[in-house]
Order: C-alpha cells, then structure tokens, then sequence
C-alpha cells in the first residue's frame, strides 16, 4: 500500500539500493536513503526527490547518529529496507576489528534502527521491515568467516522482530546469491559464478526490487527469508 510515509533504504547510493531507490520512487513511494560515501548518484537520487542522508555503521556512535537524524526528518516510516552490507573477506591474520566492523553494519545497525523505528512504522497502515541477506548464509565461507556469521545473524532477526513486531509490522528477509558482478569482476569469474545456480543468469537488481514489491505488497508474509538464488541451492 502506498502512504505518504518514506520507505527508508540504508547504503542507497549505489548498485542494488540506489536500483531499489529509484524503482520505488518512480512506482509513487516517499524514499529515504543513506549513504556513507558521496557517491554521484545521490545528485540523480535528490533530483528524483529522494532525501539522502548520510551515516556510517562502523560504530555504534554513527548508528546512533543516524538514527536521530532519521527522527528529525520523518515522523513515520512505510517500511526500511536493511540493505548496506560490507563485501569483506576475513583480513590475514584474523582480527577483531575487521570482525566488530561486520557486527555493527550486518547486525547492530539494523538491531538498533528496527527498535528505535518501530513508532515510526506504527504510524504507516502498512508496515515492512526487510533484511537483505546472503545466500552465502546455507553453507558458510571459507573466507568470510565474519561476513556469512553476521548476514546468518541478521536472517535470525527476522524471526524474533517479526514476532516481536506483529502483527502492525511485517518483518521478512531476502537471501539472494550473485545479483550483479563487481567492476573488476573477470569474465573467468563471472563465468564460474554464473555455471553456480542452475539458472546460469546474472540477474541484475530488477530481481531483488521485485522480491522487495513482492514483501511490501502481500499481506500474509512474514518471518520469512525469501531465497533469490538462481537455483543455487540445487547445486551447491
Ligand atoms: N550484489 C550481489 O550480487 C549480492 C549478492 C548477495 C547479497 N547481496 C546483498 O545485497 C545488498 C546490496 O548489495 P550490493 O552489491 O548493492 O552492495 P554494495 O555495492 O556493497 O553496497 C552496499 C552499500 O552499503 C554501504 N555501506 C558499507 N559499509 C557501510 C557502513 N559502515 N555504514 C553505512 N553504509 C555502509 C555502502 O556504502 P559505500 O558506497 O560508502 O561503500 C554501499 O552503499 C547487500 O546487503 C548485499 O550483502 C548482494
């Protein structure tokens, strides 16, 4: 349901947020973003109407930060789409920072917003909470240790805030395997990656935007994670 009420999008200026940004805008939403860097798209994003406000999740005290700079500009919320993330390998040696980094941005960011958000949410007829995760989450990684733990986290949250949120606010989670490859992606890789999912496509962020409309729209979901995975699963 459309309200006059912001879907807010964290880490929206760029790739699959900035996609889902613009798509639901054009599709008649109020949209909110953050962005930690300035990156060129945030002119296309204002210039849409799109109010983009930044933050870093690296620490408690940024996500704080942001929080109250949410609450100053909104007085109600649609839904948030959690979907700033960190793509970061275990650094060699291991070490707890790079590991505390993960924490705050995969898991005490969207801890910390879905808590100090829901008064926001209760103001919308309708409200989502949706957790982009990672398909990685089913097997582990070798060498994302800290990454595949904090996303598997992040899948637990929907089930405890989606039963802590009921039955006002919907909370449902998306998994998705490769969406889109890296500039610097190879096309040895891409190729690999692809032959991954039994589908063998590289989807583009269209895929995600309609897993998010599919959540946003049914009124009978919640406390899912909906796999977007190409097959994935049947493979690997
Ligand atoms: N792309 C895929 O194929 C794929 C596959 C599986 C899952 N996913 C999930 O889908 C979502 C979007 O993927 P993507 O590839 O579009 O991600 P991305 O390009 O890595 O963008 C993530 C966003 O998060 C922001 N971010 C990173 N660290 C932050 C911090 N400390 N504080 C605040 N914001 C921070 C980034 O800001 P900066 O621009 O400043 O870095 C960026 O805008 C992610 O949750 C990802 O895990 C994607």
């Amino acid at each position: 349901m459309l309200t006059h009420y912001p879907v807010l999008i964290t880490g929206g200026a760029r790739r699959i947020g900035l996609h889902c940004a613009l798509r639901l805008r054009e599709a008649g939403y109020a949209v909110i973003i953050s962005y930690r860097s300035h990156h060129p798209a945030i002119e296309q994003l204002e210039a849409a109407g799109i109010l983009c406000l930044p933050a870093d999740f690296s620490s408690e005290h940024g996500i704080q930060t942001f929080i109250t700079c949410l609450q100053q500009h909104t007085s109600g919320l649609r839904a948030i789409l959690h979907n700033a993330s960190l793509w970061q390998a275990d650094p060699q040696p291991a070490n707890g920072s790079a590991f505390s980094t993960l924490f705050h941005v995969h898991m005490l960011a969207p801890y910390l917003i879905n808590l100090a958000c829901e008064p926001l949410l209760r103001q919308s007829p309708t409200a989502d909470i949706i957790h982009i995760s990672d398909d990685v989450t089913r097997r582990g990684s070798s060498h994302r240790v800290a990454y595949s733990a904090s996303k598997a986290a992040l899948d637990n949250m929907t089930l405890s805030f989606a039963s802590q949120f009921a039955p006002h606010i919907k909370v449902n989670g998306i998994s998705p395997a490769l969406i889109m490859l890296q500039d610097h992606d190879d096309p040895d890789y891409a190729r690999a990656a692809m032959n991954k999912s039994v589908l063998k496509t590289i989807p583009g962020p269209e895929v995600v935007l309609q897993a998010v409309e599919y959540l946003l729209n049914n009124p009978y979901v919640t406390g899912t994670t909906l796999s977007l995975n190409g097959g994935r699963h049947l493979t690997n």
